[in-house]
C-alpha cells in the first residue's frame, strides 16, 4: 500500500476494538503484510479484545484514551496514517446521557489533531458519518450539502467531523473526513438495530421496533467501509470530505421482516414500542466522489445480511458474553426484561 509514491508503513488506528475498527484490523492485517497496526483503545463497553482474536505479529494493542494528550501523542509516534474510529456511537445512549458524546467525539478529536501537530503522520482519515447530514424524506445529500445534525450523538460527529476539516485549513494537517452510511456485519456489538434483532429472535425474545417501523436507512455491508477507507488511504486528498453510500435503502420493518425469514421465526416476535426522539426519518448519500477514486460498495444487502445472520448463529459464544454483562444496554435495559 502506498501514498504519495511512499509505503505506508505504520497505521494508527484509534478504536480499533470496536465494530467497524476491529473489522479493519483484521482486513489489514490480512491482506497488507508489510503494514504495522497500532490499536488505541480505552475499551468501554462497546470496546472487545476478542474482536481481533488471532490477529498478532505486527499488531500492537494500547489501552488508552483518545481525550488524553499522552495517550495520544504515545500511540502516534512513528506513524504513517491515523485512521480515528474512537467514537461513542449509539444514539439511544446520546439521547439519556450526551456528556461522554461531546467529550469523546469532539474534545477526544481535538486532543489527537492536536498530537498530530509537528509529528510527521502523512495522513488523518476522520471516521464522521452520514447522520452529520440530518434526515431528509427525499432525495440525497452530496458532500457540499448543509450539515444539520438532530441527536446529541449527530450534533457531536458534526463537531468532530469540522474540528478535523479546521486543522487541515488553519494548520495545514493532512486530514481527510470519511462520512459512510449504516454500517452491518459480524462483530457488531448487539445494542445497534440489526445484531440486536438477530440475537433476540434466536432467543424467540420480542424485537421492540420503534415507531410504525417506516423509518428508513441505507445499509452499507463494513467490508465496504473498509474498502473505501483505504481506497482513501491511498488516493483520498487531504481537506475533502468523502461520502460512503449503500444504495440498500430499506424501512425498519423491511429489514425487521427480512431478519425472521431468514432465521425462520414468525413476526409475532415484532413489538411496536414508543418512537425514539427525534428520530431521524431517513439517511441518503450520493457517493460519486468516491466513484471517482475507484470504489463502489459491492455487498447487496439480502446477501450481506445472510452472512450476518450466520455469523451471529455461529458466535454464539461471542455475543452470550456480551449480552450476560451488567451494562448492557445502558438504560435501556429494563425495558427489555
Ligand atoms: P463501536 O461503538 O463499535 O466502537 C467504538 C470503539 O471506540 C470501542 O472499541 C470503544 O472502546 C472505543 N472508544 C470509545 N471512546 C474512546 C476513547 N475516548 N478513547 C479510545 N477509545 C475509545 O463503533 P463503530 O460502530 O465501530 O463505529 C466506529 C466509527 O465509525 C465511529 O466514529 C462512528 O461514529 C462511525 N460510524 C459508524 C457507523 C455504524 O453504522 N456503526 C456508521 C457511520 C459512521
Ligand atoms: O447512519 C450511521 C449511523 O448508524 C452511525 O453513525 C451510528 O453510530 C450507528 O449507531 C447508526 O445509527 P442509527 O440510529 O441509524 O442506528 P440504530 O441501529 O440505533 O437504529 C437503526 C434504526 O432502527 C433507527 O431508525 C432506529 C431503529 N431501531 C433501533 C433499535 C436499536 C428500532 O426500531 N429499535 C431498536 O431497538
Amino acid at each position: 500500500m502506498q501514498r504519495d509514491g511512499r509505503d505506508v508503513r505504520r497505521i494508527l488506528v484509534t478504536g480499533g476494538a470496536g465494530f467497524i475498527g476491529s473489522n479493519f484490523i483484521r482486513h489489514v492485517h490480512e491482506h497488507h503484510p508489510h503494514i504495522e497496526l497500532v490499536n488505541l483503545d480505552m475499551l468501554t463497553y462497546a470496546g472487545n479484545l476478542e474482536n481481533l482474536e488471532g490477529v498478532a505479529g505486527r499488531y500492537a494493542f494500547v489501552q488508552g484514551d483518545i481525550r488524553n494528550p499522552q495517550d495520544a501523542a504515545r500511540a502516534m509516534a512513528g506513524v504513517d496514517v491515523v485512521v480515528n474510529f474512537a467514537a461513542e456511537t449509539h444514539v439511544d445512549r446520546s439521547i439519556h446521557d450526551p456528556g461522554d458524546f461531546i467529550l469523546t467525539d469532539v474534545y477526544g478529536v481535538y486532543v489527537l489533531l492536536e498530537a498530530m501537530k509537528g509529528c510527521g503522520v502523512r495522513l488523518f482519515i476522520h471516521v464522521s458519518t452520514d447522520e452529520v447530514y440530518g434526515s431528509t424524506a427525499a432525495g440525497r445529500f452530496d458532500e457540499e450539502s448543509p450539515l444539520n445534525p438532530s441527536s446529541p450523538y449527530s450534533a457531536s460527529k458534526a463537531g468532530g467531523d469540522r474540528l478535523a476539516y479546521s486543522y487541515f485549513v488553519t494548520y495545514g494537517l493532512p486530514v481527510l473526513i470519511a462520512r459512510p452510511a449504516n454500517n452491518y456485519g459480524p462483530y457488531q456489538y448487539p445494542e445497534k438495530l440489526i445484531p440486536f434483532f438477530i440475537t433476540r429472535a434466536l432467543q424467540d425474545q420480542p424485537l421492540p421496533l420503534y415507531g410504525d417501523g417506516g423509518n428508513r436507512r441505507d445499509w452499507l455491508f463494513v467490508e465496504d467501509t473498509v474498502r473505501g477507507l483505504l481506497a482513501l488511504m491511498e488516493r483520498g486528498e487531504p481537506g475533502q470530505a468523502y461520502n460512503l453510500g449503500a444504495g440498500q435503502e430499506r424501512s425498519n420493518l423491511e429489514v425487521t421482516r427480512a431478519i425472521l425469514t431468514l432465521l425462520g421465526k414468525p413476526e409475532s416476535l415484532v413489538q411496536r414500542v414508543a418512537d425514539r426522539k427525534g428520530h431521524d426519518f431517513r439517511y441518503a448519500l450520493e457517493w460519486g466522489k468516491m466513484r471517482a477514486l475507484g470504489w463502489e460498495p459491492r455487498v447487496e444487502f439480502d446477501a450481506g445480511l445472510r452472512r450476518t445472520v450466520e455469523w451471529y448463529r455461529r458466535n454464539e459464544a461471542w455475543w452470550r458474553k456480551l449480552i450476560a454483562k451488567k451494562d448492557y444496554l445502558g438504560h435501556l435495559k429494563k425495558n427489555y426484561e
